[in-house]
Parts: structure tokens; sequence; C-alpha cells
């Protein structure tokens, strides 16, 4: 497992979020991690982080225990997180906040071409500003930012938020290029559907504990689980 979040207890301030939570990322796997609005979905990739304070349990990332590492060192083991709400540079070009993002890991960095490949709209846009993007092609910069910083696991948190269905599947093709390229994907999705068909498995969580785990496929086919466990 490239990934082992070992019974987490965080925390803001005294107030306890994530009340024991486990789950596994193996290297290559697409974990889809699902759950209604306030399960602790951000808590935990923000725990994985060391942006929320994680107080019981351990987290362990290439075979490296990373519990309370400083960020940038997590980031430099490997992580990359693209946050929901995006977090690129409005007033630089895109391909000034793709170089800028460049780091070495022991894990392969994607060229800009490469990321141009994956999204040809961004190629042309390669000089313009970032606050003048869509909220897709903003996702798409968010995206490429993270595969040039040479990840090992890729944490996304709602990347389909707001985008039209289009952009919706052309995320969802990135996280298979992700996967035949070997990068663990850890996918929280706010659209159950979408994401339980590029995962692998999936954890669903509820008030800050992991109430289901499982084949994706599994919970994609039997309607009356998906039901209850996500509503949908
Ligand atoms: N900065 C914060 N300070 C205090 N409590 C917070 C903070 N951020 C989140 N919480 C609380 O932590 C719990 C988990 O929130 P979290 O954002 O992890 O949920 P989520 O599953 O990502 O929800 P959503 O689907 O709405 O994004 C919630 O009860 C939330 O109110
Ligand atoms: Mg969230």
């Amino acid at each position: 497992m490239i990934l082992e979040v070992r019974d987490i207890r965080s925390f803001y301030g005294e107030t306890e979020v994530l009340f024991g939570v486990s789950l596994e990322v193996d290297a290559g796997e697409v974990v889809a991690l699902l759950g209604p609005n306030g399960a602790g979905k951000t808590s935990t990739l923000r725990s994985i982080l060391n942006l929320t304070e994680v107080k019981r349990g351990e987290i362990r990332f290439d075979g490296k225990n990373i519990t309370r590492a400083a960020t940038h060192t997590i980031a430099r083991a490997g992580i990359a997180w693209v946050p929901d709400d995006r977090r690129i540079f409005p007033t630089l070009t895109v391909e000034r906040n793709l170089s800028i993002a460049k780091k070495t890991t022991r894990f392969r960095a994607w060229s800009e071409r490469e990321c141009f490949e994956l999204f040809s709209a961004l190629e042309y846009l390669r000089q313009r500003e970032c606050e003048d993007l869509s909220g897709g092609e903003m996702q798409m910069v968010a995206i490429s930012r993270a595969l040039v910083g040479a990840p090992g696991l890729v944490l996304l948190d709602e990347p389909s938020q707001g985008l039209a269905p289009k952009i919706v599947h052309d995320v969802l093709r990135t996280i298979g290029r992700l996967k035949s390229e070997g990068v663990a994907v850890l996918l929280v999705e706010q659209n159950p559907l979408a994401a339980l068909s590029a995962a692998d498995r999936v954890y669903v969580m509820d008030k800050g504990r992991i109430v289901h785990h499982g084949a994706a496929r599994g919970l994609l086919e039997n309607s009356a689980m998906r039901t209850r466990l996500l509503g949908v």
C-alpha cells in the first residue's frame, strides 16, 4: 500500500472531527471517498497533509511514517493536493503556474507537454492569466500543477464541482491516465456515480467515521446499498 491511514483522530482546536479513520490506497489504485456534507472527507485529506491536527493514529506513505511531518516534507515525499477551491495563482499565466509547481520526488514528473496532451484546451491558454479562465479550465490547471510536481499520490477534493458534464468527463479521463501511469488517486466527490465509475474501491464516511468500504463496482451495482449509504 502506498498510503496507509491507521485509526486517526483529528481535531479543529478542541473539537474532534475524525473518530478513528482508517483507509488504504495502493500504487496505481483509484479510491473514492464519499459521504454527505460535513462527513469529514476534506478533513481526512487535510489530515494526510498535516493541515488538520492528527492527535492519534498513524499515516504512512511510500513506506515512511509521515504523521505530523511538515506539509512541505509530505509534498516532497510525493503527495499532491488539488484542493476544493483550486488555489491557483490568479494573476499568473497558466504556464507560470505550472513552472513554479515543478519539483523532484522519487516519482515521475509530468512535462507541460504531457499536461497539454491530457487537457488540449490548456495549450491555447498557456499565456492567459488564470483569473480569466473558466472553472473547468482552472481545474485543468490545478490538476496539471499536481502532475508537474511528480506525485505518487494525488488527493483530489471534489474535482467535478461546478463543472459542465463534458469537463467532468475530461477530469475522469485524466484519472484513468494517472492510474495507467501507476499514480495513486484518492478522490473525494459529491457526484457519487461518476466517482464510483472511475474508482477501484470506495470508502463511505459519515460523521467522522468510515461506515462502508469495498469494491466501487459492488456499490455501483447494489442500488439498495447505494441508496442507503449515498442517497442515489
Ligand atoms: N476549519 C474548521 N474549524 C472547525 N471545524 C471545521 C473546520 N473545517 C471543517 N470543520 C468541521 O469538521 C467536520 C468535517 O468537515 P469536512 O469539511 O471535513 O467535511 P466534508 O465531508 O469535506 O464536507 P463537504 O462535503 O461539505 O465538503 C464538519 O463538522 C465541519 O463543520
Ligand atoms: Mg469537503
